[in-house]
């Protein structure tokens, strides 16, 4: 039979994304270039189809039989690793024999500025488009989030698609409609997939996910960090700790899993396993494209950013093990038993108030993104789409959902009344958890980056003024005043004996 799909790129997502669209009612055709790969979905599909069903998945082993297979025109979806094997795709698809009127769709992580490129490159050879998925491997097979984008003509064929293997929010409460059984089909409620903007768009807007994605993550680690060194928890206490803060404003899905990975044991020793893996984190790219692109736009994401770098840190290990027999820092003394209960109230406000600034952060990336490239980003919408099936999916995504809806054009998410109201009555803790953490030597860089930046983002009167004076002083880089209009430069002249000012 003609399939619906032709899918190419079979490790964990791919797989997944496969079986999906199979209980979505899509006849797929399957190629790896691993054939046990192949195999291996084909198995999968039958495990969990009832005996007899007709066969849902179609394997090949090569390109040029997958073109043969699929209806036309021809939609393939790609789930291939970021960078050149997506143009080794492409070639090979066209080799075969792929026309104008065919589509492939990226899911990889790839680089947005390499989806310009592919759109632009491949036009008038088949439609390019890229659809970014997140929500890893479950999310893959039961729901994931997906940020598309590229051509809109392709758009109608598509939306179907993807907006039947997304997963789905209850528009009133903004939680996500479990589904958890193969075979399962969720058709109500709303998907988590809208049509982001031009090509590129949904790849930077992923791309701010997981830079969203690694702040959250380290936050959560420096609240771990100072449960354990500052007051002494072991491991399953703070396992619990994260359970009850994931039933309040703190509740997402990167809360509950950090809950589940501090209280498992470690099947080899039997003692907690997080003590047991080694302190030294991997990354793949992401978070340090938000970084640098953060840098380029000269729009700050200094939490994102420290989550880069703490990752990087983590991996100097040898050289912080001999650190830490010299750089001595004071006695690491754990916080007296009757401030104990004051002090993990304080962590959990800090967590949540740097939390708002890390999404703060990355709204306003994307609103300068947006701005630069002529996007027109729905930030509303971007934020419905990450209620569920992503990675960074929590309950305050749906306050988010509701800031952009009052106001599109919203400066920074700090200043809705909602998020400044939140920030206002937990800054006080947020301030003890920061000072309290430096003044024991423990480490807490995303959560003193947090409040740096809220600090200086309600300042008026920041120290730049002193720093123009200075780049007047040795570069005549010229200052305005500030009681002259906007945009007027002067300069001193600082090397002549009268300083005599000049308009430039
Ligand atoms: C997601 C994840 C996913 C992946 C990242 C993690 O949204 O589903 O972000 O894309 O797990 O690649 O990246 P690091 O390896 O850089 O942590």
């Amino acid at each position: 039979p003609l399939c619906d799909i032709g899918f190419i790129g079979l490790g964990v997502m791919g797989k997944n994304l496969v079986l999906n669209l199979a209980d979505n009612g899509y006849k797929v055709a399957a190629f790896d270039l691993d054939v046990d790969k192949v195999n291996a979905v084909i198995a999968a599909d039958q495990e969990e189809q009832a005996e007899g069903a007709a066969a849902r998945i179609f394997g090949c082993s090569q390109i040029s039989d997958l073109v043969t297979m699929v209806k036309k025109p021809n939609l393939y979806i790609l789930s291939v690793p970021a960078g050149d094997p997506v143009d080794k795709v492409c070639a090979a698809l066209m080799e075969a024999g792929i026309g104008p009127k065919d589509v492939v769709i990226d899911t990889g992580n790839s680089l947005w500025t390499d989806t310009v490129r592919r759109e632009a490159g491949y036009r008038g050879k088949f439609v390019f488009f890229s659809t970014a998925v997140s929500g890893g491997e479950v999310g893959a097979r039961f729901g994931p989030s997906l940020m598309p984008s590229g051509d809109q003509s392709a758009w109608d064929v598509i939306e179907p698609v993807l907006a039947a293997i997304s997963a789905k929010v209850d528009p009133e409460t903004g939680l996500p409609i479990e589904r958890t059984k193969p075979g399962e089909v969720v058709n109500e409620g709303e998907p988590c997939t809208t049509y982001i903007g031009p090509a590129g768009a949904g790849h930077y807007v992923k791309m701010v996910h997981n830079g969203i994605e690694y702040a959250d993550m380290q936050l959560i680690c420096e609240a771990y960090h100072l449960l354990r060194d500052a007051v002494g928890m072991s491991a399953k206490e703070i396992g619990q700790i994260f359970q009850q803060w994931n039933q309040g404003v703190l509740n997402s899905y990167l809360m509950e899993i950090s809950a589940e990975v501090l209280l498992q044991d470690d099947p080899e020793t039997g003692k907690p396993l997080v003590e047991m893996i080694l302190d030294k984190a991997g990354q793949k790219g992401t978070g340090l494209w938000t970084a640098v692109s953060s840098l380029e736009a000269g729009t700050p994401a200094p939490t994102i950013t420290q989550a880069v770098f703490a990752r990087a840190l983590s991996t100097l290990k040898s050289e912080r093990v001999e650190a830490a027999k010299v750089l001595t820092g004071p006695a690491l003394e754990t916080v007296a038993a009757d401030e104990r209960e004051a002090f993990i109230e304080s962590l959990h406000d800090a967590l949540y108030c740097s939390k708002i600034c890390a999404y703060a952060q990355g709204f306003a990336l994307m609103a300068s993104a947006s701005k630069q490239h002529g996007w027109a980003l729905d930030f509303a919408a971007i934020a419905k789409i990450w209620r569920a099936g992503c990675i960074i999916r929590a309950v305050f995504l749906q306050s988010i959902t509701q800031a952009y809806l009052a106001k599109p054009d919203l400066a920074n998410l700090m200043l809705d009344p909602f998020f400044q109201a939140q920030l206002l009555d937990k800054q006080a803790n947020w301030r003890k958890a920061v000072a309290k953490a430096t003044l024991l030597g423990i480490p807490c860089p995303a959560f003193s980056s947090s409040i740096n930046y809220f600090d200086s983002y309600r300042t008026e009167v920041l120290p730049a003024n002193l720093l123009q004076g200075q780049r007047d002083f040795f570069g005549a880089h010229t200052f305005e005043r500030t009681d002259k209009p906007a945009g007027e430069k002067y300069h001193l002249n600082w090397s002549s004996s009268d300083r005599d000012l000049t308009k430039v």
